[in-house]
């Protein structure tokens, strides 16, 4: 990433010119990057990223929460930056036509990131390098050499990701799989110890959920406080949410043993 920051100092350097005023109250927590907010919602469009999990929604959800959970106010203000951009890859991957994320060429997320950030706000050029490496990463596991930005990030991303909307927005993420797999609501005896890495539905795709509160077992799990309490609530509704298919399965006997073989 450095190489590639430095391959475009010709087109950083210009936006170092004059400092940019930053508001330091939470009511104008929307207004916060407005230029560039306005140019990355123009581009979800453009690119059709509309009826899917990664909607502009889902980018607006990131950078609020990323204010939120910051462990400060300069943090919030860096890592809200980086969550409007953060979804660049997403868009990429669209126009190629859904081949992968890790099909996109580096060089293609950082130049789409560097047009947004140019949009009309401006950073300095350390923020733009702390920017760019945590939408480059804010997708991998927790890094021991993470810094607060990237951090507040990757904790953002989780915390939205397992909402109690996402439990609809599931199936636009993984639209391979089905909804729920009837033999198997809540647990693959095929993969019984990591289940949503092979997942047999949308239901299994969730259990991720659990990694992102497991401070233990998991290099996925969120680290910031105010993340660790959103994202207890937002599994705690999961279990629920889970309990209660059983329990209605059971009311019709579907559940726990389903009566035909399923392909
Ligand atoms: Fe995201």
């Amino acid at each position: 990433m450095d190489l590639l920051f430095s391959a475009n100092a010709g087109i950083l350097w210009p936006v170092c010119r004059f400092s940019y005023e930053r508001s330091s109250t939470l009511e104008n927590v929307d207004k916060l990057y407005p230029k560039l907010t306005e140019a990355v919602r123009k581009d979800h469009i453009e690119f059709d990223m509309v009826a899917t999990g990664h909607d502009f929604d889902h980018t607006l959800q990131v950078k609020q929460t990323a204010r939120v959970i910051a462990p400060d106010e300069y943090t919030g203000w860096i890592a809200s930056a980086a969550a409007i951009c953060h979804n660049a890859d997403r868009l990429l991957e669209k126009r190629r036509g859904d081949v992968g994320r890790k099909k996109v060429p580096e060089c293609e997320v950082v130049a789409m990131v560097l047009r947004w950030l140019n949009a009309g706000e401006t950073f300095s050029e350390q923020e733009i390098v702390i920017i760019l490496r945590a939408v480059q990463k804010h997708s991998g596991p927790n890094l021991a050499d993470g810094d607060l930005v990237l951090m507040t990030l990757q904790d953002a991303d989780r915390v939205v990701c397992s909402m109690p909307d996402v439990i609809m927005c599931a199936t636009q993420f993984r639209p391979d799989l089905r909804a729920i797999h009837p033999k198997w609501l809540t647990c693959d005896p095929n993969n019984p110890t990591n289940p949503y890495r092979d997942p047999q539905s949308v239901l299994h795709s969730m259990e991720c959920w659990y990694d992102w509160a497991d401070p233990n077992n998991s290099k996925f799990c969120v680290r910031l406080p105010r993340a660790r309490v959103l994202m207890e609530e937002n599994v705690a509704f999961l279990r629920m949410y889970i309990e209660r298919i059983k329990t209605q399965r059971a009311k019709i006997d579907l559940y726990p043993d389903y009566p035909v073989e399923t392909a």
